[in-house]
């Protein structure tokens, strides 16, 4: 873990209320609703992980995992941590979630006018696949970015 302080864990249902604060807090437009991520948080082959300082949540991670494929739903972290590391620590488990999960190719999407989560990705090892016209509710374009793992 890179950030100083900070703990991370799994998520669970019980846990809803601060997904639902934290996609209020980091995203202002396109998010989950409540009944989407109590759906994410009962699949089987979906997992969620929260970082917290002392008790607050400072942000989180929502994955999936079918076979081989895997896919970054979701990641966000508070506007008042943010550039401090968050969301590496934030990649660094997910990664290892898919790891463990079998899974040797992630798949993610991101708005084309979103350089602070296009600057994460690549800095990963994530490339652009193609460009998905109209993703986000017809208005802004979307990469689809893919990184294979060994
Ligand atoms: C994208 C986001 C998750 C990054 O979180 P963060 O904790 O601030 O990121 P980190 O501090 O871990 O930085 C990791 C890398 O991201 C990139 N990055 C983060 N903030 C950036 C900024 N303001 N400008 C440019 N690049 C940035 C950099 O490559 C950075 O690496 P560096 O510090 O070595 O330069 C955060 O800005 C966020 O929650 N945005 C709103 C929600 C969102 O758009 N999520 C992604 C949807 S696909």
């Amino acid at each position: 873990m890179g950030v100083e302080g900070i703990v991370i864990r799994k998520a669970t249902v019980e846990d809803l209320p601060i997904l639902l604060g934290l996609e209020r807090a980091c995203f202002s437009k396109a998010r989950y609703t409540k009944d989407q991520i109590d759906m994410f948080l009962r699949g089987e082959n979906e997992e969620t992980f929260l970082l917290f300082d002392e008790n607050d949540p400072v942000g989180s991670v929502m994955l999936s995992a079918r076979g081989t494929k895997g896919k970054v739903v979701s990641i966000g972290v508070h506007p008042e941590w943010r550039k401090k590391g968050v969301a590496r620590d934030l990649m660094t488990a997910a990664e290892k979630w898919f790891a463990d999960s079998g899974a040797t190719e992630v798949d993610l999407e991101v708005g084309v006018q979103n350089p602070e989560a296009l600057n994460l990705y690549s800095t990963l090892g994530y490339e652009v696949v193609k460009v998905l016209k109209g993703y986000y509710g017809g208005k802004e374009d979307a990469y689809l970015m893919r990184k294979q793992f060994e």
